[in-house]
């Protein structure tokens, strides 16, 4: 059995959400010295269409994160496999991510960053997928909420395949 992909959030649609967002995070963080931490390799598609509708200029970092579990099953352990380059401490750091599933990863991402004092710390999440959630995770700015199914496009990946794609897809069993 094959599946398909079906357009879930449209090109329109998710740069609406981007440029309201933007919005949002220009006023909450006008006058302040931001650093965006983008989580590689999902974040880096909204990372950069983020940054560029905000009113300022930020300074941009990345992580990457591993989840070592059975098969695509992220369940089990992360481990850090690229971690931020910038100085954290006193500053004001926002946590740009794709997408949280089960929570672990971004659970995880907020406790490290946390030990680095930042003055503060806040998550940004394109996708906020609760079928599957087993952490919650405070999110202070969310794109969109979808229930369930697996997303691919503007970012998001299924082995590699459709990360590129410029819209977000639900696949679905032919
Ligand atoms: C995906 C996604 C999130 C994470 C969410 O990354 O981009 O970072 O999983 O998982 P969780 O909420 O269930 O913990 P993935 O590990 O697939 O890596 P990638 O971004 O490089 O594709």
């Amino acid at each position: 059995m094959g599946t398909t992909k079906r357009c879930l959030i449209s090109r329109a649609e998710i740069a609406r959400r981007v440029a309201e967002l933007a919005e949002r995070i220009g006023r909450d963080y006008a006058g302040r010295d931001l650093v965006m931490v983008g989580v590689l390799k999902g974040a880096f598609i909204f990372l950069a269409d983020l940054v560029r509708a905000l009113p300022f200029p930020v300074i941009v970092d990345f992580v990457r994160l591993k989840s070592y579990g059975a098969g695509t099953e992220s369940a089990g352990e992360i481990h850090i496999t690229k971690d931020v380059e910038e100085s954290l401490k006193d500053r004001d750091v926002l946590i740009v991510e794709d997408i949280i599933d089960l929570g672990l990863t971004l659970d995880f991402l907020r406790q490290h960053l946390l030990s680095h004092r930042p003055r503060s710390l806040k998550i940004c999440c394109l996708i906020d997928k609760q079928e599957r959630r087993e952490v919650e995770v405070p999110l202070d700015y969310v794109g969109f909420v979808v229930e369930q199914g697996f997303l691919v496009g503007y970012g998001l990946d299924c082995g590699e395949q459709s990360r590129t794609l410029p819209e977000i897809f639900v696949l679905e069993k032919k």
